[in-house]
């Protein structure tokens, strides 16, 4: 057995680009996490609400995950920085759906590219599994190119 699993949460598309790209080069599934409860799109209370449910550690209300992770050996973890730590959804499906003795890779999507304190955090919360490598990415819709060639680069690290 060798499956991988890409789980990810976009709010904005950004780790959604990042994800499907991922899966798509290590023929991969991937299951985006769904909440009910977001900041709204717009304006600042964007990054106030998002930034203290992020801080809070709010539970957005998160829905299902469809995939069985016991059927896969890696799981690929891709998120947006929210207020320096992952994002609510991320928080809950790591509270909801513990796993080790996996393989795991991080996958972070910042606007300042300073993401390495989540993905710090994550590696600690899942430090039961075994670590294969993490990747900083900045504002990657704006960069599609760029970040495509570094989502390679990664994807042929980890063989
Ligand atoms: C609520 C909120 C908080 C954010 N906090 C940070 C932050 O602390 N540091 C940072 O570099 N970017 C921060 N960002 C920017 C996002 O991490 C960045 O735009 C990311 O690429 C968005 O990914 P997404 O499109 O998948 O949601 C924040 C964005 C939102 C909406």
């Amino acid at each position: 057995m060798n499956k991988t699993v890409v789980i990810y949460y976009s709010f904005e598309g950004n780790s959604e680009f990042v994800a499907e790209n991922i899966a798509k080069l290590m023929s991969a599934d991937v299951e985006k996490l769904q909440v009910k409860n977001e900041p709204p799109k717009k304006g600042l209370g964007k990054f106030l609400h998002g930034g203290k449910a992020a801080l809070l550690k709010d539970d957005p209300g998160l829905f299902p995950l469809q995939v069985d992770l016991t059927a896969y050996d890696t799981v690929v973890m891709v998120y947006p920085v929210w207020a320096g730590t992952f994002p609510p959804a991320i928080q809950e499906f790591l509270k909801q759906y513990p796993f080790e003795g996996k393989k795991l890779c991080i996958v972070a999507n910042s606007a300042s590219g300073a993401a390495q304190k989540s993905i710090d955090q994550m590696k600690e919360i899942l430090k039961n599994n075994t670590f294969c490598g993490s990747l900083s990415l900045q504002n990657p819709k704006r960069n599609e190119e760029k970040v495509l060639g570094q989502i390679r680069e990664f994807v042929e690290r980890l063989k």
